[in-house]
């Protein structure tokens, strides 16, 4: 199929390179020029800018955004929408929220364009072993969509979840338990670190993969990071978010649903940012007023 692909980014660009390998025209675009001419090196139309990209796709055409999200793609799209015409698709292939999605879905619709979600997973393995896609959208995008999404995905790889947004609903649940996994295996490990054993933390990894309840692939990257860096000594122990996480526990509040491992995974990862914190100092504090305890000075 022919496809525009905008954002060249560590997902973009290797995605726009497995549609390249799996015989797809694609017309990229990137912010920064370079990525651009280096995915034209690799078989890609480069398109120095976005109407350029509109331009040098045959009708009706699909536009495929994989850019950061909230503010990058709601500019992206105000950008699109005049350029493109009756019929034409656009897809949300980055992390957004699902209700950007639904009101997306609708300004298109109304502007005679049609609009999925596809919510992705694979990281920067993607390329070599395919994408996981979450699909939301109408039938006739997803139709539209499928020799792509046969490409990007492994075998079995991609799902037609529902109406706009069910991918990116999909896909926020989805990294909501994957804090949650992480989280636990994190536990495991500083507690084997600590026991009275000198477990060699790459080999344990490798053997919980031999059929084990809790094999995975998230496994077989902590053997992959214990064989590089047996302690982790070189990294700082300062976790990042990326929104799914917390869009997820907004979820379970709105709900009424009590999440409570995802819950504390995420405030794991703002407390990982902070050391010696208000919280902390106020409890030593009142634990000195109440009982004369002892306190550290700083
Ligand atoms: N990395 C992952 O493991 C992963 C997995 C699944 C989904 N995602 C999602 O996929 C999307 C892309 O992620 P990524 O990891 O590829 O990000 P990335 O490596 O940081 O690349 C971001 C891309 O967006 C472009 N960009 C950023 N702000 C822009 C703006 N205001 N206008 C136009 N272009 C802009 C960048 O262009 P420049 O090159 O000019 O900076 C770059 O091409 C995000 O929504 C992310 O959450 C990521």
């Amino acid at each position: 199929m022919e496809i525009g692909f905008v954002g060249l980014g560590r997902m973009g660009f290797n995605m726009t390179l497995r549609l390249l390998q799996g015989g797809h025209r694609v017309v990229a675009w990137n912010r920064s020029a370079d990525k651009t001419q280096e995915a034209a090196r690799h078989g890609a139309v480069a398109a120095a800018s976005v109407p350029e990209l509109v331009k040098a796709l045959a009708g009706p055409r699909v536009v495929w955004i994989m850019l950061p999200a909230g503010g990058p793609v709601e500019d992206m799209i105000d950008q699109l929408v005049p350029l493109l015409a009756q019929g034409d698709l656009v897809v949300d292939g980055g992390n957004s929220n699902y209700k950007d999605d639904q009101r997306r879905a609708k300004r298109l619709a109304e502007a005679g364009l049609l609009y999925a979600d596809a919510g992705t997973s694979g990281g920067i393995w993607g390329l070599k072993n395919g994408y996981c896609m979450m699909v939301g959208g109408p039938d006739e995008a997803i139709a539209r969509l499928e020799p792509g999404l046969d490409t990007l995905a492994p075998p079995e790889g991609w799902l037609h979840c529902g109406p706009a947004g069910s991918g990116h609903f999909a896909k926020m649940i989805h990294n909501g338990i994957e804090y949650g996994m992480m989280q636990s295996y994190a536990e495991g490990f500083e507690i084997l670190q600590g026991s009275e054993y000198s477990y060699d933390l790459a080999k344990l990894s490798h053997l919980w993969n031999q059929g084990s309840v809790v094999r995975s692939w998230l496994l077989e990257l902590a053997e992959l990071a214990f064989a590089k860096d047996p302690q982790l000594e070189g990294i700082r122990g300062w976790v990042e978010d990326s929104g799914e996480g917390r869009w997820t526990v907004l979820e379970a509040i709105d709900r009424n649903i009590p999440a409570e491992v995802l819950t504390l995974s995420l405030m794991r990862r703002f407390r990982s940012r902070q050391q010696d914190t208000f919280t902390d100092r106020v409890l030593a504090a009142l634990r000195a007023e109440f009982g004369g305890h002892a306190v550290k000075d700083k």
